[in-house]
């Protein structure tokens, strides 16, 4: 069985001096915890603190990374950079990126990759909206998000570095969650894709994470099922004891 993951999504909250105090509490909260692996994904202003936080077993990500490793990219910040901060990975084409910032599944294909070739951790997230589950359209949509976004993965290190989210779009930040059965389906058809792009070796050890508010009511419920391997979980991550005892709920 592989181990559990839970990733706390910080988004666009907090300040410095919240982010140093909710990692260091969320850190000593946690220590404990053994058997399953967490990872704050942070924005990149508090990226270069995090990175130095330690000793903390909790994994510091970004929430984007771009696909070069430098250049004429203003605004944008590189695997490299993020490596040498002590960063662990990054989220890539979560769906507010997709919806707000043209995130695409090839231009998330290269960003997979990119972070793949420094060593670096990729979650790769893919979910439909309402309107393409309600027509019929959810096969589709993840099948193509799948085949193209991991289109261009080195396969001798995705094994260890690749982890995928699933957030149907409804479901986040709405309190609107998946069923648990229609979550675990989705994530069963994702591990048959994950076969078809990557071979049954690599499909069968990468994590599949479950996101869309996700909280301590159901979050045991999520990680009872067959085929969810952890959670993303974005607004129930803010408050650092709520979240570190949603994790501990997580291993039950
Ligand atoms: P939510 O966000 O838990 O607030 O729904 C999840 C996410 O966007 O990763």
């Amino acid at each position: 069985m592989k181990r559990k993951y839970i990733v706390g999504n910080w988004k666009m909250h907090k300040t410095l001096s919240e982010a140093r105090n909710d990692f260091k509490h969320f850190s000593e909260l946690t220590n404990s915890l053994s058997t399953a692996d967490f990872a704050i994904s942070a924005p990149a202003v508090f990226l270069s603190e995090l990175g130095r936080a330690g000793p903390s077993k909790v994994k510091v990500l970004a929430q984007n990374c771009h696909w070069d490793s430098k250049g004429a990219f203003t605004g944008e910040i590189s695997a490299l950079m993020l490596r040498e901060l002590n960063i662990k990975g990054s989220l890539v084409a979560h769906s507010e990126r997709r919806q707000m910032n043209g995130e695409t599944n090839l231009s998330a294909a290269k960003r997979v990759s990119a972070l793949l070739t420094q060593g670096l951790e990729a979650i790769y997230c893919v979910g439909e909206t309402l309107e393409e589950r309600e027509s019929g359209k959810l096969k589709d949509v993840l099948s193509k998000q799948i085949e193209i976004g991991l289109s261009l993965v080195d396969r001798t290190c995705a094994a260890q570095l690749l982890t995928i989210a699933y957030e149907p779009v409804w479901a986040i930040g709405t309190g609107k969650s998946a069923s648990v059965n229609d979550a675990n389906e989705a994530h069963s058809f994702i591990r048959l894709l994950l076969a078809e792009t990557l071979g049954t070796s690599i499909s069968s050890s990468v994590r599949i994470l479950y996101g869309g508010s996700v909280n301590k009511q159901n979050v045991g419920e999520y990680l009872k099922a067959s085929h969810i391997d952890g959670a993303l979980v974005g607004g129930a991550s803010l408050d650092p004891q709520g979240f570190a005892e949603l994790c501990q709920l997580s291993l039950k």
